[in-house]
């Protein structure tokens, strides 16, 4: 599938950063996409020089409720045809739902949902219609089990799991990959954006953002529906689905803690 040109979502920092140096190490064109233009300009550049094939950046926030048309727009603008779309923009937040901040619980819905399926609609079409590429989405482990103190955050990575199967059955006719990445607890600045620093999660070990992108950059190229990364992440994940809801939920109010 070299020679291809890949969006990706969130490409500024950790995981999106990690899968934007992934897909240019194997020849494709890349599409930056953050609201940090200037730091994207620079990892252009950097890829470009690293790896010689062509980098743009887009600088859009997903939190605006017409991001999709502005990109559209743009991408239009610049004539560039996206065969893979890698949804990986998306935030957390620790906390209670009656207390955080009502704006932010929104603007992560708007992100982290919104955003993904809009980008999707709008690029999926012509990944049909050429028969070629496919979407990777950024879940997380999240989205096997209801989150207490994460409650949105969670909900959100339920979605992106749910809304990724259905699409890879959707497209299974085709020469399309759609793949759902899981990770679990990744030493990114999303820790520190969701104020998690010191919750019980993450006492239990992160893996970096390198290994989640090369799991994940693997998982999408042999079309794999659902990629849980690392070991511990997959036990967790089969424990969550083989255990009893009031039990995982409570498990979960304790590693938010
Ligand atoms: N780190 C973990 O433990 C973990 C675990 C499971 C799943 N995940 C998922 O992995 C994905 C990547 O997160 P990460 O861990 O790599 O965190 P990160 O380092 O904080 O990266 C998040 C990326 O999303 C972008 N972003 C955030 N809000 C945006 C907005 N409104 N518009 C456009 N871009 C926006 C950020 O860029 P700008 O700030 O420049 O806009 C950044 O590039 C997320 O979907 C996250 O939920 C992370």
């Amino acid at each position: 599938m070299s020679q291809q040109t890949v969006l990706i979502t969130g490409a500024s920092s950790g995981i999106g950063l990690e899968l934007s140096k992934k897909f240019a190490a194997k020849g494709y064109a890349v599409v930056l996409l953050a609201r940090s233009g200037a730091r994207l300009e620079q990892i252009a550049e950097e890829i470009r020089m690293t790896f010689k094939v062509q980098a743009y950046a887009i600088e859009a926030d997903l939190r605006l409720a017409n991001a999709t048309t502005l990109i559209a727009e743009e991408l239009e603008r610049r004539k560039l045809v996206i065969d893979i779309l890698v949804n990986n923009a998306g935030f957390g937040l620790l906390g209670a739902y009656a207390v955080l901040d009502a704006q932010q619980q929104l603007d992560m819905i708007q992100v982290n949902i919104m955003a993904l399926a809009g980008l999707t609609r709008l690029l999926l079409p012509g990944m049909i219609q050429r028969n070629t590429g496919g979407v990777l989405n950024v879940a997380s482990t999240a989205a096997f089990q209801a989150g207490p103190n994460m409650a949105v955050y969670y909900a959100t990575k339920a979605f992106v799991l749910s809304f990724t199967e259905a699409l890879h059955e959707e497209v299974a006719q085709t020469k399309l990959h759609v793949s759902c990445l899981c990770p679990g607890p990744t030493e990114t600045g999303f820790v520190a954006a969701a104020n998690m620093e010191n919750v019980n999660l993450f006492k239990l070990g992160a893996q970096s953002a390198e290994e989640v992108a090369e799991y994940g950059y693997n998982a999408f190229q042999r079309n794999q529906a659902i990629a849980v990364s690392g070991l511990k992440n997959k036990f967790l994940a089969l424990s969550a689905k083989l255990s009893p809801k009031f039990m995982t939920r409570k498990i979960a109010m304790v590693l938010n803690r």
